[in-house]
């Protein structure tokens, strides 16, 4: 039988998806269609047809989908698993990869999700309190004896969270809460360590680990500024990063499995945000998809045949064994200047996935003109380096980025650099002397 393969999402992470679909030996096997509010020319290109819609309509999403004749859809982005788009999908006879809105409530409640947590036993999870009343709150941060995570509960794209001792005091973290006017808010340890990602595929009962990684969520050079989306990740040629044991992998991955085990019929990506710290793992939050740019680290590596994945999941067979490259990778997103409070768009993208040079590039936020290719307000592109050693993955990632040029663009040199890489070891050694 001939399939429809439906990609839903028009980001990098998206990109790094559609990409990996195309390189399937079995591409021949299947028709690849996607959907996005934005145009993104990257998946566009490997597509037979691409859908400008509002992916959190559920509605349009089954209507193309059913246009289309999908035979199984795959899904990026939060807000449509948020809208129960899988659910939808379902519906109408579509089976979709992503978990059902119920079960995306794990990263879209982040009350939901420390309860979750608490109620199942699930190791990692700091001391917290919600709180609907901002008043009290703002009592508790007084009364508590030590820093805080401000969360709000719901989906802020990476940009709600404010930590005091770190980017605010408690006065300000009080302040905050009064002028934001958050329905509900989680109030939680400030955790101190070093953050990393491992995300998981999962169906049928199976639990699939992926290398860990990390981002990078603030702004500017040397962690420092608001937080962000994410502006680049790395991973090491082996499982773990540099400033970690394989044990702490070991605590990530039996923290995912508690997860799945707790919550029934989980499937999809699960995505374990973890800080390491001097007491082990600890749980900074779940997201119910790929992240980005994590995806876009762990699918140029991904040898195991993607849609084999995925129509495995469908099928309810068992997944396919993972296989991994023992490669590291560097990604660096290019995003516009003034990005995250202040960015200005229009700035035209230099660099395309011929003059990239070794390196992969992933459109994310831009706009596709008849004369070229221009930023948005959003991530534009990123570029990703892959090598034996992060030292040259990084390399080949900034080769590409000086195609790129730095007009109007803002990027994170530092990340995946060798000083910034032995910083982090050397935190985590400290920490553990402490
Ligand atoms: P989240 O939206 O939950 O991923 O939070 C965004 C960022 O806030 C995380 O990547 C962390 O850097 C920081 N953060 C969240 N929770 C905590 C915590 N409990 N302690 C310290 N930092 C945190
Ligand atoms: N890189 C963070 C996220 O995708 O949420």
């Amino acid at each position: 039988m001939s399939e429809t393969v439906l990609l839903v999402g028009g980001g990098g992470r998206e990109h790094a998806m559609a990409r990996a679909l195309a390189d399937s030996p079995e591409s021949d096997e299947f028709d690849l269609y996607a959907c996005a509010g934005n145009r993104n020319p990257g998946i566009a290109r490997l597509a037979e047809g691409f859908e400008i819609l509002d992916t959190s309509d559920t509605e349009a999403v089954v209507d193309y989908a059913e246009e289309i004749g999908a035979t199984l859809a795959v899904i990026g982005p939060e807000k449509p698993l948020a809208e129960g788009v899988v659910d939808a999908l379902e519906d109408a006879g579509v089976y979709a990869f992503g978990p059902k809105q119920a079960d995306a409530q794990i990263e879209v409640d982040k009350s939901f999700q420390r309860d979750f947590m608490a109620e199942n036993d699930v190791p990692g999870c700091p001391d917290y309190a919600v709180f609907d009343d901002m008043d009290e709150a703002c009592a508790y941060i007084d009364e508590y004896d030590g820093d805080l995570a401000v969360k709000p509960a719901g989906l802020t794209g990476g940009k709600g969270v404010r930590v005091t001792g770190d980017q605010i005091t408690k006065e300000e973290a009080k302040e905050y809460l009064q002028a934001e006017e958050y329905d509900r808010v989680v109030l939680e340890e400030r955790l101190v360590g070093e953050e990393f990602t491992v995300q998981a595929f999962v169906a049928n009962g199976d639990v699939l680990i992926m290398p860990a990684v990390q981002d990078h969520k603030r702004a500017y050079e040397g962690d420092e500024g608001p937080n962000t989306g994410g502006m680049g990740s790395y991973t090491d040629a082996s499982f773990q990063l540099p400033f970690m044991t394989e044990m702490d992998s070991f605590e990530a991955m039996e923290v995912i499995k508690a997860t799945v085990d707790a919550l029934d019929d989980y499937r999809g990506i699960l995505y374990g945000q973890f800080m390491l710290t001097a007491d082990g793992v600890k749980v900074v939050e779940f997201n119910a998809r790929f992240g980005d740019p994590e995806a876009m680290n762990v699918m140029p590596i991904l040898e195991t045949d993607f849609f084999e994945v995925l129509t495995a999941a469908r099928d309810g067979d068992r997944l396919p064994e993972l296989d991994f490259a023992e490669q590291a990778t560097v990604c660096k997103y290019a995003v516009p200047a003034g990005y995250p409070t202040d960015p200005q768009a229009g700035t035209k993208v230099k660099v395309d996935e011929d003059s990239a040079g070794d390196a992969l590039l992933y459109y994310a936020s831009v706009d596709e003109r008849d004369d070229g290719i221009y930023t948005t307000t959003s991530r534009a592109f990123a570029v990703v380096g892959v090598a034996d050693t992060i030292a040259d993955a990084e390399e080949i990632a900034e080769d590409a980025l000086a195609v790129a040029g730095e007009d109007g663009l803002h990027i994170r040199h530092d990340i995946g650099k060798a000083d910034l890489v032995q910083r982090r070891i050397d935190h985590m050694a400290d920490l553990r002397d402490e």
